[in-house]
């Protein structure tokens, strides 16, 4: 395990918007196999992390990148294809965002567009993206109605199907349980477990319990710092290595 080469890898990241410092020199690397839970206060850089690595902080004009960022070894910033890039990995934002169509084609569109085009075959991948992403029993008989048809809830987990849809390696997960209920909640954290058993998983929460059920590991960020990262039942210990930690996970700011 320990000579294992990591999955990402932030290194001395740095993030400015505009004159703004949304990241200060982050050093952090994701673990194949592994939930690494990423807590902190509002506007600490949480959802910045995930977007250095899918590089869709690009797409914000005045954003600029110092350090690096690598997925198994290779420079993101570097990929030659982009859209190959993105396609490992998965990203699933705070709420759903129904793409404005069926069920069966907010999990087909992916495959479809990296070329799948045999029917037998989509059938097989939007069958097994709904059912780990524990959704099929609930939509298996209406695949064709309007993905915005189904409940918060429901469009959640078909948000998930739809990440997965494309096989990526790395999930990341941006409060995915703001909108849902608790049982909801409950489903698709039993789903990111089995998950991790075949790729890692970045799972951004603002529920600092939800980061104490799940994540291996823990990293701890305040405003644009990382305060801290390790096992996660050591950061919710009595003895974080930084009393801020504490403070935070045992709700005393935040
Ligand atoms: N597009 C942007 N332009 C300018 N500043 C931005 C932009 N996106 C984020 N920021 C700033 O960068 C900082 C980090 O933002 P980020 O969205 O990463 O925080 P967060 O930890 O995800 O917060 P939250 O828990 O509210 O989602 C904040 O101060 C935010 O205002
Ligand atoms: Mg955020």
């Amino acid at each position: 395990m320990v000579s294992e080469r990591p999955k990402v890898q932030f290194e001395t990241l740095t993030v400015h918007f505009g004159e703004h410092i949304a990241l200060k020199d982050v050093t952090l690397d994701l673990r194949p196999n592994e939930i690494l839970g990423i807590i902190g206060p509002a506007g600490s850089g949480k959802t910045t992390l995930l977007r250095a690595l899918n590089r869709t902080l690009e797409l914000t004009r005045d954003a600029r990148i110092e350090g690096k960022v690598q997925l198994d070894g290779e420079d993101v910033y570097r990929a030659p294809s982009l859209p190959a890039l993105r396609r490992r990995i998965g990203m699933v934002a705070p709420l759903p965002v129904g793409l404005p169509m069926s069920i069966y084609d907010n999990v087909a569109f992916a495959p479809r567009m990296a070329g799948v085009r045999s029917k037998t075959t989509l059938d097989g991948l939007v069958e097994t993206c709904l059912v780990q992403a524990a959704l099929w029993d609930e939509v298996k008989d209406r695949l064709a109605d309007l993905g915005t048809k189904l409940s918060g809830g429901q469009q959640q987990r078909l948000t998930i199907a739809r990440a997965l849809s494309h096989e990526p390696e790395v999930l990341c997960l941006d409060e995915f349980s703001i909108a849902i209920d608790p049982v909801t909640t409950m489903r698709i954290e039993e789903v990111l477990k089995e998950l991790s058993r075949r790729i890692s998983i970045l799972l951004v929460t603002n529920l600092v319990q939800q980061a104490r059920r799940l994540a291996h590991r823990t990293a701890f960020l305040l405003m644009g710092e990382l305060v801290e990262v390790g096992p996660t039942e050591g950061l919710f210990g009595r003895n974080p290595s930084d009393s801020r930690t504490f403070d935070y996970v045992h709700g005393m700011f935040g």
